[in-house]
């Protein structure tokens, strides 16, 4: 039996998408914990490329059970259209099931997130990807969210919906937020309910049965730990624990279950949206890393801030998800440089750390050290296994592993399913 938490160290987009992929050969059962549509996980496969916002990456594996954990927030539409986009590609969704407990983001979450991010204080903006993800999880704290269980009762959900909906209009409208027809916005939600609830299951039983039976479970993180609602850049952050903590509340198994975690951290840095950023390359250096990187956002298609390697925040990062094997990605992006940067400590209003501030204004102020490794020149996309990279990127991740403390597990120099290889 094996319980494996897979999350990204970074900011997000670390390429977990494919990593789960990867992994997913040996699970039994994928369980993504928390965010929503606001994530856009890719996986290519032979010419075909996936991107997955919703469904677990395990889906793309015929017979793994893939669960959408109570933890995520649900945009029926977003599923519908996800599940119907797959099904066109001949993908077998009969092993998908989306939690009971699982919270909805409906048509008013999506106007706030809008009104919040455009009409108020552009000062306060967080660049966020208007998918209504704060505003549906600040419902469920609030406790006056919609979750999937109620969709089983369509009367009891069009009474709860149209409340909601109600105190929307009451209280933001006046303030500018845009009206909602209650009799259109029903219409239009009702098809997506009625579309996924064939789906909606108590995933917390499904889950301890598996885990109960011995099967190897993978459960899949969102996002990244900088933006964790807790440990991330707050404000700067998404509303959810995107931590390997998270996946225990996101799913309902006990913390007692967890065997490893797995973090994923791509070879360089890179951020998408508001908030401190201290190794960013606001230059040719990092206009070159997003061009070969191609990192443009898989869901919003926003061009992504790129920096160099910040071992200070990753480091950080290994620590609070406990983690147990990297796997690193995009390696190939760093081929043909002379030089190869990684930012070894932080100095702030001229005092020297290695430890990752709390305070997001002092973030705003690192001056990063860099520790520079000659760069090479061959391409590590054609390797298939450690021996085959060039002796300097093999140096890299050997110096990036042992300041970060931990273990490369998993290597990869591409989009491809098969530029992956263990260390
Ligand atoms: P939200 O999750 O849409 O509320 O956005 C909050 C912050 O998280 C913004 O900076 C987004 O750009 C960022 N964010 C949300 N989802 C992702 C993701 O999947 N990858 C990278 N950044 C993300």
């Amino acid at each position: 039996m094996s319980v494996s938490i897979l999350v990204g160290i970074q900011w997000g987009d670390e390429g977990k998408g494919k990593i789960i992929d990867v992994l997913t050969r040996d699970a039994d059962m994928v369980i993504r914990f928390q965010g929503g549509n606001n994530a856009g996980h890719t996986v290519e496969i032979g010419p075909e490329k996936f991107i997955l916002h919703l469904i677990p990456s395990g889906i793309l594996h015929k017979g793994t059970d893939c669960v959408i954990g109570n933890g995520v927030v649900v945009d029926p539409l977003a599923l519908k259209k996800e599940m119907e986009d797959l099904r066109v590609r001949g993908i077998d969704l009969s092993k998908l099931q989306l939690s009971s407990r699982s919270h909805l983001i409906m048509p008013w979450h999506k106007l706030l997130d809008k009104f919040k991010e455009t009409k108020a204080d552009p000062s306060k903006k967080i660049g966020t990807t208007m998918r209504g993800i704060g505003p549906a999880y600040t419902s469920k704290m609030a406790r006056t969210g919609i979750r999937a269980v109620e969709i089983l009762d369509k009367a009891r959900f069009e009474t709860h919906f149209r409340e909601e909906l109600a105190d929307y209009n009451t209280t933001y409208v006046p303030l500018g937020a845009e009206k909602l027809d209650a009799d259109k916005a029903f219409a239009e939600v009702w098809e997506g309910c009625e579309y996924v609830r064939p789906y909606i299951q108590d995933s917390v039983v499904t889950v301890h049965n598996a885990v109960r039976e011995g099967k190897k479970i993978l459960l899949e993180g969102a996002q990244g730990m900088f933006l964790d609602i807790d440990h991330g850049t707050y404000p700067y952050v998404t509303s959810s624990n995107t931590t390997s903590g998270g996946a225990c509340p996101g799913t309902g198994i006990s913390p007692r279950a967890v065997t490893d975690v797995w973090g994923v951290i791509k070879a360089y840095t890179t951020r998408v949206g508001e908030g401190p950023f201290p190794t960013e390359l606001k230059n040719a250096e990092g206009d070159n890393l997003r061009t070969k990187g191609g990192e443009f956002g898989a869901t919003t298609g926003r061009p992504r801030r790129c920096g160099w390697l910040d071992i200070v925040a990753s480091r950080h990062s290994c620590m609070v998800n406990g983690v147990d094997y990297l796997a690193v990605t995009k390696l190939d992006v760093l081929d043909g440089l002379d030089t190869v940067k990684i930012c070894t400590a932080y100095r702030i209003d001229g005092v020297l750390t290695e430890n990752f501030p709390a305070d997001t204004e002092a973030l705003n102020r690192v001056e990063p050290v860099y520790e520079s490794l000659p760069g090479w020149k061959q391409p590590t996309s054609a390797a298939r296994s450690w021996d085959e990279l060039p002796e300097n990127a093999k140096k890299y991740l050997n110096r990036a592993a042992e300041l970060l403390q931990a273990k490369i597990g998993i290597i990869s120099v591409g989009p491809k399913r098969d530029q992956t290889f263990n260390r």
